[in-house]
């Protein structure tokens, strides 16, 4: 149903006048990735914060096995003071416990049967640990500083199969981050080989050929 906002235009105003509650535009385009992305796949969710985005790739998707990744740590540079994870949002290294604890226990049955696997670490060690090609797909939503973006998309092209899809969220200008998203998939669309399927909502899809 989402996806009929998604793709008809007009469809969304027009049910906005009619009082229709409509999903926000990236809730959407969040809908699109989940109705992409395989189901039984072998997965993995870069930046997962409080496992919120996490529980639905698991509900929709069904992955045979979802990696979480995620160092939970607190940055005290300036540069990440209006980050979930610096500055007054990040709060400081007990919080981060605290976050990484409560996903632990909000997935402890599907950590126990091998469902989720989750990696305290950041996105480069925890994607050098797989074997190339070893992932149906990733979704990018960790340090979105472009230099950052730019090594989980290069990381991820070797770790995700040909066929597999490279996603992820916040693509746009500005942020704290300074488009440094937006920067690093459209220079990574241009030199590799992947296929945009969808950029739309600030998330985007590529298939890697
Ligand atoms: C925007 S939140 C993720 C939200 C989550 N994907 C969701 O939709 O519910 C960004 C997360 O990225 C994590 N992060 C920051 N730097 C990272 C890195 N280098 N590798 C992996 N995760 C990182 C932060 O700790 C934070 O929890």
């Amino acid at each position: 149903m989402n996806a009929l906002f998604t793709y008809i235009p007009g469809m969304r105003s027009l049910a906005k006048r009619f009082g229709i509650a409509v999903p926000s535009k990236r809730d959407a385009a969040r809908d699109l990735i989940l109705e992409t992305l395989p189901r039984g796949s072998v997965g993995a969710e870069i930046g997962v914060h409080l496992g919120d985005f996490s529980e639905e790739i698991l509900t929709t998707i069904k992955p045979k096995v979802l990696h979480l990744i995620d160092p939970w740590e607190f940055q005290e540079s300036p540069i990440y003071q209006k980050s979930l994870y610096g500055g007054e949002d990040g709060h400081g290294v007990e919080e981060m416990n605290q976050r990484y604890q409560g996903v632990c226990a909000r997935f402890t049955g599907q950590i126990e049967n091998g469902t989720i696997k989750i990696h305290r670490a950041y996105s480069n060690d925890a994607l050098e640990s797989f074997e190339d090609g070893a992932l149906d797909w990733v979704y990018i939503d960790g340090n979105h500083l472009y230099d950052f973006v730019m090594q989980d998309l290069m990381l991820s092209f070797r770790k995700v199969r040909p066929g597999g899809y490279i996603t992820g969220d916040d693509y746009g200008d500005g942020g704290w981050w300074q488009g440094g998203v937006k920067k690093a998939v459209d220079e990574f669309i241009k030199d590799n080989a992947v296929t945009p399927i969808a950029i739309k909502g600030g998330q985007f899809i590529l298939r890697r050929e």
